[in-house]
């Protein structure tokens, strides 16, 4: 936990956004002496922050470190609910245990928690998901939908088109969606979706939506197996990316959206997650628990699940697969 100072320090800056502001308003600000200000500045550089320091303008913020944090998250943050309420380990084994505890015990919606590294990170068909530290977000989401179980893949696609968005609104790349929730990047992997439910009979008690995103690794630093199917933002960009900011964006774009899908159902959401998919009108191999189907991807249906004209015509409604395209 940081100190309340600290975090009233750290408003202030982030409220200045970037100007300078005096050693006297800080001290008046966060209501201590010049000389405590002068220290915990120095307690910031030790940190990794990096600030300028000019005589009769004062201080201001000209780097921050890629941390993530509760309050590196909490501020700056413009969403309404997501991550209103931040659980952060430095270590967990995996965020989406977590979350499902915090659910079970009554969290509120939007909770988010957040890792800056993970032991044994879950994927998709009960893979493992890589997540070192110090270099991607290992984050998992709460929600409280109140839709039955069938359309909760919906909330798959829409946390997928939230992420795209994010990377787009940042780093200006183009990231590409492979149906259901993964997404590309010149054809290798940079980010992870996983949802998970708490249901009883027909009624949603939460969504558990668990998203892994590759930011800073650089290539030799994935393992062997990963380097050619996998990437990172870093090196799409060769720029470092402040783990914290994407994670603001992210939360408030899934928000944006989110209240869309509550709103106005899933028909706008489908548009948005179909102006991202690349796996559409191709011929596609989906391998599933049950087998692997071939045929053509013709689309999602209204619940978000893949369908393919299989070659005798009929038409195979695919709900959980790895695809070849
Ligand atoms: C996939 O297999 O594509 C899904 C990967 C999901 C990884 C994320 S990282 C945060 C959350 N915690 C986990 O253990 N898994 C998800």
């Amino acid at each position: 936990m940081q100190s309340e100072l600290r975090t009233k320090l750290l408003k202030a800056f982030s409220e200045a956004d970037g100007e300078f502001i005096s050693g006297q308003k800080i001290s008046e600000l966060i209501g201590c002496s010049r000389t405590a200000v002068w220290k915990h500045v120095e307690e910031l550089r030790k940190d990794g922050y990096e600030l300028e320091a000019v005589r009769r303008q004062g201080y201001r913020i000209t780097k921050k470190p890629d941390k993530v944090s509760e309050n590196e998250i909490q501020l700056g943050l413009k969403t309404k609910m997501m991550g209103r309420y931040i659980h952060f380990e430095q270590i967990v084994g995996s965020t989406q245990k977590i979350a499902q505890s915090l659910a079970t015990e009554g969290a509120v919606e939007g909770t988010i928690v957040v890792a800056d590294q993970q032991t044994s990170g879950r994927g998709r068909m009960s893979r493992s998901w890589y997540s070192p530290s110090g270099t991607g977000i290992w984050m998992s989401m709460i929600i409280r939908p109140n839709i039955p179980i069938h359309s909760t893949p919906q909330l798959t696609l829409l946390t997928a088109v939230a992420v795209v968005q994010a990377i787009e609104e940042e780093t200006k790349l183009k990231p590409d969606i492979k149906w259901p929730n993964d997404i590309l990047i010149n054809g290798k992997k940079v980010v992870g979706i996983l949802t998970e439910l708490q249901a009883e009979a027909d009624q949603v008690h939460s969504v558990i939506i668990g998203t892994g995103i590759n930011v800073n690794q650089k290539l030799e630093e994935f393992p062997e197996e990963l380097q050619n199917i996998a990437t990172s933002i870093q090196i799409e960009t060769g720029i470092i990316w402040e783990r914290a900011l994407l994670i603001q964006t992210m939360l408030l774009k899934f928000e944006k959206l989110y209240l869309l899908y509550l709103t106005q159902g899933f028909k706008p959401i489908k548009l948005l997650w179909e102006s991202y998919a690349i796996s559409l009108n191709k011929e596609i191999v989906a391998r599933t628990l049950n087998g692997s189907f071939q045929g053509k991807a013709i689309g999602i249906n209204d619940q978000g699940v893949l369908l393919i004209e299989l070659s005798d015509g009929s038409i195979k409604e695919i709900y959980s697969a790895d695809i070849d395209a």
